[in-house]
C-alpha cells in the first residue's frame, strides 16, 4: 500500500523526518501545513510536496493516511483533534504538550478509537537500549542516574515556560522515558528547579535552567534525573547508568558500556533510530500490525505525566505521587 504523509510543522525535525520519509519504497510526501504559506511553501518545493497554511483545507483537499505532527509543545492539541476527527493515524513529536489537560484530552480519544499514534521517543529503536532492556528484564535494579546537559536552544519559544515546559518536560523527558522504558513505572518525584544564569544572557527567560529530580519507582528501585541548559554546546553530556548488584550499564546516545563484574563490553549503535520509528509507524499504517511502534500516545502520556509532575513539585516544594496526578 502506498502511504500518503502530510507534514505538520515547517522546521528542524519536520525536514529531518520528511528526508526520511522521502527515502522509503511506497511513501509520499504529499504536503506540509505552516503557519504562513511563505515558511509552508520554502519546505514544500523541496520535496515536491503542496503547502498549506491550514491544516482543514489540507486535510479536505488530500487524501493522507498519516499525519506527521512536528510542532513546538505550546501548538499541540488541536492538530491532533483534527487526525483524530478524520480517524488519521498519526506521528507526534515529543513533548505531547506543555500542560496536562490537553494531551489527556487527546489519549483518551487516542484509546476509544483505537487509532494508530508514534511518539518521537526515538532513542527506544537503538539496538544498546534493546539489548539494555532485555538484559534487565530478568535483574534486580536498585537504581539509576541519568543527566541532560546542554546549551539553551536559540530558539525564543523554549525559554518561554508557557510555551516549552522548561528543559525537563522538552528535552530531559528522553531521560525519562528510557528510564520508564528500561526500568519501569515511575510511582513519585521530588524535584528542585533554579535559575541562575540564562536570564542574564537571554531576555524573556521564564524556564529553570537546573533542575534536580529524584524519582522512586513502583519496583521499589529509585532515580535520580540531572539537567541544566547553561553549559556551552561543546560541553553537552546526555547519559543514563543503571546500578544492579552484578553490574554497571552507562547508555549515552552513542553507546552502551556493560560493565559486568570484571567483564567491560562497548557496544556502538549503528542504525539510525529515526529511520526505524518510522518504518515502524508507516509499517503499521500499512498493514495494522503496530508491534514495532516501541512508543504509543497512551505510552508517552505517561512519561508526559512524570514530567509534569516534576514541575509541579519543584513550583509546590512537594514530593508528588503519580497516582494523585491522573
Ligand atoms: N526527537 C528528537 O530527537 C527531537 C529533536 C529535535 C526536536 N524535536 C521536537 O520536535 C518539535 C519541533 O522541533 P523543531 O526543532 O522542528 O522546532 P522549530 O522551532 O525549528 O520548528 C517548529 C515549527 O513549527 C511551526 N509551527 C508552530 N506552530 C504551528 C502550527 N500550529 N501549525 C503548523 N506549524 C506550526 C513553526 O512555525 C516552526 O516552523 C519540538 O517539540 C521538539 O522538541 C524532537
Amino acid at each position: 500500500m502506498n502511504v500518503n504523509v502530510a507534514i505538520v510543522g515547517t522546521g528542524g525535525f519536520s525536514r529531518m523526518h520528511a528526508e526520511i520519509l522521502a527515502e522509503m519504497n511506497d511513501v509520499c510526501v504529499k504536503a506540509f501545513c505552516g503557519t504562513s504559506m511563505k515558511k509552508a511553501a520554502s519546505i514544500a518545493q523541496e520535496f515536491n510536496a503542496t503547502p498549506y497554511e491550514n491544516i482543514d483545507q489540507m486535510l479536505a483537499e488530500e487524501e493522507i493516511d498519516a499525519l506527521y505532527i512536528c510542532v513546538p509543545p505550546f501548538a499541540h492539541g488541536e492538530i491532533e483533534q483534527r487526525a483524530i476527527d478524520r480517524k488519521i493515524p498519526f506521528f507526534v513529536e515529543k513533548p505531547l504538550g506543555v500542560k496536562g489537560e490537553e494531551p489527556q484530552r487527546i489519549e483518551e480519544q487516542v484509546k476509544r478509537y483505537n487509532l494508530i499514534t508514534s511518539v518521537g521517543y526515538h532513542f527506544r529503536y537503538q539496538e544498546t537500549v534493546i539489548h539494555m532492556k532485555e538484559y534487565l528484564q530478568a535483574k534486580t535494579i536498585g537504581m539509576a542516574t541519568g543527566r541532560w546537559i546542554g546549551s539553551m536552544p536559540e530558539v525564543a519559544w523554549w525559554r518561554d515556560q508557557k510555551r516549552s515546559g522548561g528543559q525537563f518536560i522538552e528535552q530531559t523527558t528522553h531521560i525519562v522515558d528510557l528510564l520508564r522504558y528500561v526500568a519501569g513505572e515511575v510511582k513519585e518525584v521530588y524535584a528542585s528547579y533554579a535559575t541562575r544564569a540564562m536570564d542574564k544572557k537571554y531576555d524573556g527567560v521564564s524556564v529553570a535552567d537546573v533542575g534536580s529530580v529524584i524519582l522512586t519507582l513502583e519496583n521499589g528501585s529509585v532515580a535520580t534525573i540531572i539537567n541544566t541548559c547553561i553549559v556551552p554546546g561543546n560541553l553537552s553530556d546526555v547519559a543514563l547508568s543503571i546500578y544492579t548488584s552484578e553490574g554497571i550499564l552507562e547508555w549515552t546516545p552513542e553507546r552502551l558500556k556493560e560493565c559486568i563484574g570484571e567483564h567491560v563490553h562497548e557496544h556502538d549503535n549503528t542504525c539510525n533510530p529515526y529511520k526505524r520509528e518510522s518504518e515502524a509507524f508507516i509499517y503499521a499504517v500499512q498493514t495494522g500490525d503496530r508491534s514495532r511502534i516501541l512508543s504509543s500516545y497512551e505510552d508517552a502520556y505517561k512519561t508526559f505525566k512524570v514530567t509534569e509532575a516534576a514541575l509541579h513539585s519543584a513550583n509546590s516544594g512537594a514530593t508528588v505521587a503519580l497516582e494523585d496526578e491522573c
